[in-house]
């Protein structure tokens, strides 16, 4: 499904030379040793999800879709990006879908909520509030907003089938209030980071009220889950794809860029840089996860992959069959000289473009890419692709001795901000 190609990464190790330890790893993982092993719940989650509250999901979606003019998204982090990521990648970027998705909760910033205020209101608008904490500053703040503007327009009985929250199953500020407001639940595993939670509720249920084939996503997983369940470097990609981090890094490539040549694709990028960045980057250690959206960043960052300091190694993120494509037309007049790329599909070109930029940085940049091959961009390969992920953070962690599933240096900024908002 994805497939895995280090020929243009310049690795001066052998992949298969981590072998011994890669197995080590792998046996512990499945075992829930290891550092953060009770934040390994998502390892066999593809197979033993909760049935019960999946059918659940597909129920409420049901139920409130036709509702939903506007599906509002509150949360942060682990709490919203997956979710956003599935949808632009399944759905495109101008999808024909009636129910349009806002994600709010993930910033502070007054003009965004006010405009989402006036923009909602005269729509109507389904509430999904997911905080595995139910603490969390930027989503209870837009919470508590949010929850007001709807009590005053539907009342307080009609938000019981309007709001729903997605948090711990039993404890915590935001399962008390759904619980005494009667509003519609859903659980975060315990076992389950926000970082690795996208196939659980938290993604599922914004993804089903989309209209998006959640059950696929759940195949895709599975799919993942089997073909990684051997740690053979010779045959797991992902673990190749980990190892190929490690060795770049020692190579003095302190940097990642992960690149994507479909605009879709672009939070994908985003949920990505959260799940390498947060768990990856602590004690001083880790890549840096960037990403960019070619050819958009030829534009921008392109110049400095060719010619700035070499810090950094691609990782392209390739999508073999787009979802949409179409000929490139003749013009009679050919006034802007165009007429060359007559008839070419407009992937063609895409691909064209994407050959020559890997030439450019590889042969003249010097930059090494590795290679990750999508088949395309629906559910299934969605749902892989996560897994694929997952295995390959914890694996590429654990790899120099990190925490995957832990965020200490997040609670810095909180501390600070808490004491300049007065905050006891
Ligand atoms: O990956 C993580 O654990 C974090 O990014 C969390 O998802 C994020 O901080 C939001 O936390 P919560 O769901 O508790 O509001």
């Amino acid at each position: 499904m994805i497939q895995f190609d280090s020929t243009h990464a310049f690795l001066k190790e052998d992949i298969t030379s981590y072998q011994d330890q890669v197995t080590k790893i792998h046996e512990a993982l499945l075992a829930k040793e290891g550092k953060g092993n009770d934040f390994l719940g998502w390892v066999e989650w593809p197979n033993q999800y909760d049935k019960e509250e999946f059918e659940r999901i597909l129920k409420v979606a049901e139920k409130v879709k036709d509702k939903a003019e506007v599906l509002l998204v509150c949360g942060i982090g682990g709490s919203y990006l997956g979710a956003r990521a599935a949808i632009e990648m399944i759905q495109g970027l101008y999808s024909q879908n009636k129910t349009e998705v806002i994600f709010i909760g993930n910033t502070f910033s007054s003009t965004y909520f006010k405009q989402v205020e006036a923009y909602i209101q005269n729509k109507s608008v389904i509430l999904n509030v997911i905080s595995k904490s139910g603490t969390t500053t930027e989503t209870a703040m837009a919470f508590r907003m949010l929850k007001q503007i709807m009590e005053n327009k539907y009342g307080k009985e009609e938000c019981k089938t309007r709001i729903i929250a997605t948090t711990d199953k039993s404890r915590g500020t935001l399962k008390d209030l759904a619980t005494k407001e009667g509003y519609e639940t859903f659980v975060i595993p315990d076992d389950i980071g926000g970082r690795y939670s996208v196939t659980t509720a938290v993604g599922l249920l914004p993804l089903a009220i989309m209209g998006i084939d959640i059950k696929a996503i759940m195949d895709g997983g599975i799919q993942a889950y089997n073909d990684l369940a051997n740690p053979d470097l010779k045959t797991n990609a992902a673990y190749q794809y980990a190892v190929a981090r490690r060795i770049l890094q020692n190579q003095g490539k302190d940097a990642e860029m992960l690149v994507t040549y479909e605009p879709q694709m672009t939070m994908v990028g985003e949920w990505w840089k959260q799940l390498f960045g947060e768990s990856e980057g602590k004690d001083g250690l880790g890549v840096l996860p960037c990403s960019a959206t070619f050819s958009t960043d030829l534009h921008s960052l392109g110049q400095f992959v060719q010619d700035g300091k070499k810090v950094l190694f691609e990782t392209l993120l390739l999508v073999e069959h787009p979802t949409m494509d179409g000929l490139f037309p003749h013009d009679e007049e050919n006034m802007d000289n165009m007429n060359y790329l007559e008839n070419k599909s407009l992937d063609w070109v895409n691909k064209m473009a994407c050959k020559g930029t890997l030439e450019a940085h590889e042969v003249t940049g010097n930059v090494p890419n590795i290679i990750l091959t999508l088949p395309d961009m629906k559910e299934f390969s969605f749902g892989y692709m996560c897994y694929f992920f997952f295995r390959a953070c914890a694996i590429t962690c654990y790899l120099i001795d990190i925490n995957p599933f832990n965020q200490p240096g997040v609670e810095v900024y909180k501390k600070n901000m808490f004491k300049l908002l007065g905050k006891n």
